[in-house]
């Protein structure tokens, strides 16, 4: 045997970490957090085991325990009093999210980012207004244009709240032209937008729509979240979205779309995020519960194999336990 080349050489303890190629830090990582105005306790949320929904009161003392670890900021998600047809609660003032902002932001030190959406907040749990009849047609839906208005009012009241950044993930043609036309004439040109650009309608959310009580009360979100089977449609929709003003740019879910954060990565020069979402949490904590993989280990090489594909932050639940973990 005459090798010259020998990759086993640079495999040994010592000189491994001189050629990592991909590291990771608490700092690359967003925490999300359910504020949950139907309770005064804090709720377990089932299918995703570690995780809680906080009552308003508890939200404080929620984002510092994620701060503990290490992690610097948190989107919140809200999982109002009452719902109704046009999703009046997502841009109310004294809404869930509106009212966990304002205490997140004057006390504590956490990067708040909001998730802009009507989902959680509309009855038929689509992501904006619907057309007529589209309870009995399927080809039926959200109406773009009128919901762009609605997503533009519920950023401006987030960022009134103190909101630091804005993340519209409801797939509406324009939203974040939309937004930011909003934000810089209420005054928030300083608040960046991170677009979920590249969003599919997955499977993978099944857990957050438990956690958030969002699933859709008939028919899917084809219509409006991208196909799985579609890759060069990506950059399409990420273009559409760089035009209109977004700074960060967001793929999602994350495991299964990693050539889709790849190619954002190549192709665009915003920072990348990937949303590594609650169904890729949920399916390793299962498996773990069987004794069949190990949760910390396969959690850390799953968010080491998001950012070597190109992903400069990952929001996560996994966040607060792999940081734990690396700071030990
Ligand atoms: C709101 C929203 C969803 C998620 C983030 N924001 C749900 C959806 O689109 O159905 C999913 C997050 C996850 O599964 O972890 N539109």
């Amino acid at each position: 045997m005459n090798l010259t080349d020998r990759p086993r050489r640079l495999r040994r303890d010592g000189v491994r970490g001189l050629v990592s190629e991909t590291t990771l830090e608490p700092t690359d990582f967003v925490a999300p957090v359910f504020v949950d105005a139907t309770t005064d306790e804090r709720v377990p949320i089932e299918s995703m085991p570690g995780h809680e929904r906080v009552p308003l009161d508890e939200a404080v003392p929620r984002v510092e325990e994620v701060l503990e670890t290490g992690v610097e900021a948190v989107i919140v998600f809200g999982i109002p009093e009452s719902k109704d047809e046009r999703g009046t609660r997502a841009y109310a003032d004294d809404g869930v999210v509106q009212e966990a902002v304002r205490r997140i932001t004057s006390e504590t030190d956490a990067y708040v980012i909001t998730d802009v959406c009507l989902c959680e907040y509309t009855s038929h749990g689509h992501c904006g207004v619907l057309e007529e009849h589209a309870d009995d047609d399927p080809d039926l839906t959200v109406k773009n244009d009128e919901t762009l208005d609605l997503l533009a009012e519920t950023a401006v009241s987030h960022a009134e709240a103190g909101a630091e950044m804005i993340a519209p993930s409801s797939m509406t043609d324009g939203m974040v032209g939309a937004i930011r036309e909003a934000l810089d004439d209420a005054g928030f040109a300083d608040v960046p937008i991170m677009s979920y650009a590249a969003k599919y309608e997955s499977a993978f959310y099944g857990p957050f729509r438990d956690a958030a009580d969002g699933a859709p009360a008939f028919g899917d979100r084809r219509h409006y979240q991208m196909d799985p089977a579609n890759r060069r449609e990506a950059s399409r929709e990420v273009a559409l979205d760089v035009e209109q003003g977004a700074d960060v740019l967001m793929v999602k879910p994350a495991l299964p779309y990693l050539d889709v954060v790849a190619d954002v990565r190549e192709n665009f020069d915003r920072p990348v995020a990937a949303y590594n979402v609650s169904g890729e949490y949920a399916m390793l904590h299962a498996a773990a519960e069987n004794g069949w993989l190990d949760v910390e280990e396969t959690a850390r090489e799953s968010l080491l194999s998001i950012k070597r594909a190109g992903a400069d932050l990952i929001i996560t639940y996994f966040a607060e336990d792999v940081a734990a973990s690396l700071t030990e």
